[in-house]
C-alpha cells in the first residue's frame, strides 16, 4: 500500500516508520522544513526506543520525507492525519491543524481516497473533516473518512505499534474497512512477526481487530485515556488512605491488580500523571461530554486528585526536611515519565518549580530530558548534573521524579556517601525500600507510612517482601513476583 502520513510528531513519526517496517511505501509529511530536512539527513527528533533503528532501516527506501502534502496525498492510496491537537484555552482540543490539513487535502484529491484520522480527537471530528473537504471542493463520492486511533505510549511506542493489544478501525464504509485491514494485515495475521529481522516484542498473542462506527472509535480513544487517568487518580487516592492508616499501597495495588477484572497495570501511585495525552485528553473528553449536555463530574475529580497529588508530594518533601529554604535537593527525572525526553505537562517540572519557589536549591539529572527541560524551566531554577551521583553530591534529599530503569541500578551506598543528609523521597515508588534502608538512607515513598522505611506490617524483618505465588495447574510453582518488580512492569 502507498501511505501518506501527515504530521511527524510522536504518533506520526512512529506510525510512518512502523508502516514502512511492515512493508508499506510511506511518505511522511510535515510543514516544518527544518524537521523534514533533519529527518532526511538522519536526525531523530525525539528520544524513542527503537525509532532510530527503524528510521535508519527505511529512510530513503520505503520511507521518504516531504513537505508537499498535496503531492504526497496524490501519490498515496491512504492518507493518515497525525497532526497535533493541543488543548485550547477552553479545555477543548484545538482542531485548527486538522482543519488546515483537511483544506489542503481537498484540492489534491483526484478519485477515491481513504483519509484516516489518527490524532486523538473529539467525537465528530471525522464528520467535520468530511464537511470541510466538501466545502473546499472535494467530491463526496471521493471521500471515505475513517478513524484509526493509536494506543502507543511514549518510550515504548515502536513495540506498542508493532505488538498492539488491539487494532481499532472506525469505518464509514467497506472501502475504508478493506484498505485499513490490508494495511494492518501483517500484524493481524502475524506474518510480520515471522519475517527475518522483525523487531521482537514480548507479546505472544496476535492483536484483536475491532471494527466500529467512526464515532465509537473516536470515543474509544478518549474514553480509554480518561479511564487510565482515572485508574491512576484512584490508586493515588488509595495511597493517601494507606499512609493515613499505616497500610502499604504496593501491597494493596498488587492485591487489587491480580483480580483480572481490575488488572495490575496503571495502578502505580506517584506524583500524578502527566504528558501530552492524559491531562489534555481528560480535559477534552469532559468538554465533549459538556457539549453533548452531560456534566462528567467524575473527570473533574480525576483532574483535581492529580493536581492535589503534586501538592502533597511538595508537602511531604517540606515535612521531611522541616523547611525548604536553602535545602539542596537532587531531582532525578524531569521527563513526564521514564523512557522519554518529553517534558510536556511533566509533574517533575511542576514539582521542581514549586520546590524552587519555596527556596530550595535544585540539582537535576535526567538521562534524556535535560535539554527539553531547559526550555520549560527559567534560567537559574535548577542546575543540571551529568549523572545521578553528581546531582546527589551535598544534597539534603534525593527525589525520584520519573521511573527511569537506570535509577533502579543506582549504587545506593555511593549515593549515601556523597549526600549531606540520608533522605530519599521516591515519587514513583521505584526503588526497593529494603535496599534503600540497607544503604543507610531513610526512605519515603507514596502510599506507605511516612518515614517507616520498610513495608509497615513487618518492620521487624527487613528481608520480608510481599510476593505473589503463581502455581501452575499441575501444582508446580511458577515462581514469585516481588511487589516492586511487578509494579515496575506495570508502568513500563
Ligand atoms: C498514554 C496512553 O497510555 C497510550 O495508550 C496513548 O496512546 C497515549 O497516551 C496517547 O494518547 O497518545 P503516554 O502519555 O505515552 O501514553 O504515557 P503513559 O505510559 O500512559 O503514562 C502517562 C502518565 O501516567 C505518566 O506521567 C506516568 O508516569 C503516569 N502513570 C502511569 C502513573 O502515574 N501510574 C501508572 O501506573 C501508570
Amino acid at each position: 500500500m502507498k501511505i501518506a502520513v501527515i504530521g511527524v510528531g510522536y504518533v506520526g513519526l512512529v506510525s510512518a516508520a512502523c508502516f514502512a517496517e511492515i512493508g508499506h511505501e510511506v511518505i511522511a509529511v510535515d510543514n516544518d522544513p527544518d524537521k523534514v530536512d533533519g529527518l532526511r539527513a538522519g536526525k531523530v527528533p525525539i528520544h524513542e526506543a527503537l525509532l532510530p533503528e527503524l528510521l535508519a532501516r527505511h529512510r530513503g527506501g520505503r520511507l521518504r520525507f516531504s513537505n508537499d502534502i498535496q503531492g504526497a496525498a496524490r501519490e498515496s492510496d491512504v492518507v493518515f492525519i497525525c497532526v497535533g491537537t493541543p488543548p485550547s484555552y477552553t479545555g477543548e482540543a484545538d482542531l485548527s491543524y486538522v482543519e488546515e490539513v483537511a483544506r489542503d487535502l481537498s484540492s489534491s484529491l483526484k478519485g477515491l481516497k481513504v483519509i484516516v484520522e489518527k490524532s486523538t480527537v473529539p467525537v465528530g471530528t471525522c464528520e467535520a473533516v468530511r464537511r470541510t473537504m466538501q466545502l473546499h471542493g472535494a467530491s463526496p463520492e471521493d471521500l471515505s473518512i475513517a478513524s484509526n486511533p493509536e494506543f502507543l505510549r511514549e518510550g515504548t511506542a515502536v513495540l506498542d505499534f508493532l505488538y498492539p493489544d488491539r487494532i481499532l478501525l472506525g469505518v464509514p464504509d467497506e472501502r475504508s474497512r478493506r484498505a485499513l485491514s490490508q494495511i494492518y494485515e501483517p500484524l493481524l495475521d502475524g506474518s510480520y512477526y515471522r519475517t527475518a529481522g522483525a523487531l521482537r516484542g514480548e507479546k505472544q498473542s496476535l492483536p484483536s481487530l475491532i471494527v466500529t462506527s467512526v464515532k465509537s472509535a473516536e470515543l474509544i480513544k478518549h474514553a480509554s485515556n480518561a479511564f487510565l487517568a482515572l485508574k491512576i487518580s484512584f490508586i493515588n487516592s488509595v495511597a493517601i488512605v494507606c499512609e493515613k492508616v499505616g497500610a502499604d499501597v504496593r501491597e494493596v495495588a498488587m492485591g487489587m491488580g491480580t483480580d483480572s477484572r481490575i488488572g495490575s497495570k496503571f495502578l502505580n501511585p506517584g506524583i500524578g500523571y502527566g504528558g501530552s495525552c492524559f491531562p489534555k485528553d481528560v480535559l477534552a473528553f469532559r468538554s465533549v461530554a459538556q457539549k453533548a449536555g452531560y456534566d462528567f463530574t467524575l473527570l473533574t475529580e480525576v483532574m483535581a486528585v492529580n493536581e492535589d497529588q503534586k501538592r502533597r508530594f511538595v508537602t511531604k518533601v517540606r515535612d521531611t526536611l522541616w523547611t525548604l529554604r536553602g535545602k539542596r535537593l537532587a531531582a532525578l527525572g524531569l521527563a513526564f515519565k521514564g523512557g522519554t525526553d518529553d517534558c510536556r505537562e511533566s509533574p517533575a517540572i511542576d514539582l521542581v518549580k514549586q520546590l524552587h519557589a519555596e527556596g530550595a536549591e535544585i540539582v537535576a539529572y535526567d538521562p534524556a530530558a535535560m535539554e527539553r527541560a531547559q526550555e520549560l524551566l527559567t534560567l537559574g531554577t535548577v542546575t543540571y548534573a551529568q549523572n545521578p551521583y553528581d546531582a546527589c553530591a551535598g544534597a539534603d534529599a534525593m527525589l525520584i521524579l520519573a521511573e527511569w530503569p537506570e535509577f533502579l541500578t543506582l549504587d545506593l551506598c555511593q549515593i549515601r556517601a556523597v549526600m549531606n543528609l540520608p533522605i530519599v523521597l521516591d515519587g514513583k515508588n521505584l526503588l526497593d525500600p529494603v535496599k534503600v534502608t540497607a544503604a543507610g538512607l531513610q526512605y519515603y515513598s507514596v502510599g506507605c507510612c511516612p518515614g517507616a522505611g520498610l513495608p509497615p506490617m513487618r518492620k521487624e524483618d527487613p528481608t520480608w517482601r510481599a510476593t505473589i505465588s503463581e502455581p501452575t495447574l499441575d501444582g508446580v510453582d511458577n515462581g514469585s513476583v516481588s511487589v516492586s518488580e511487578s509494579i515496575f512492569e506495570a508502568v513500563n
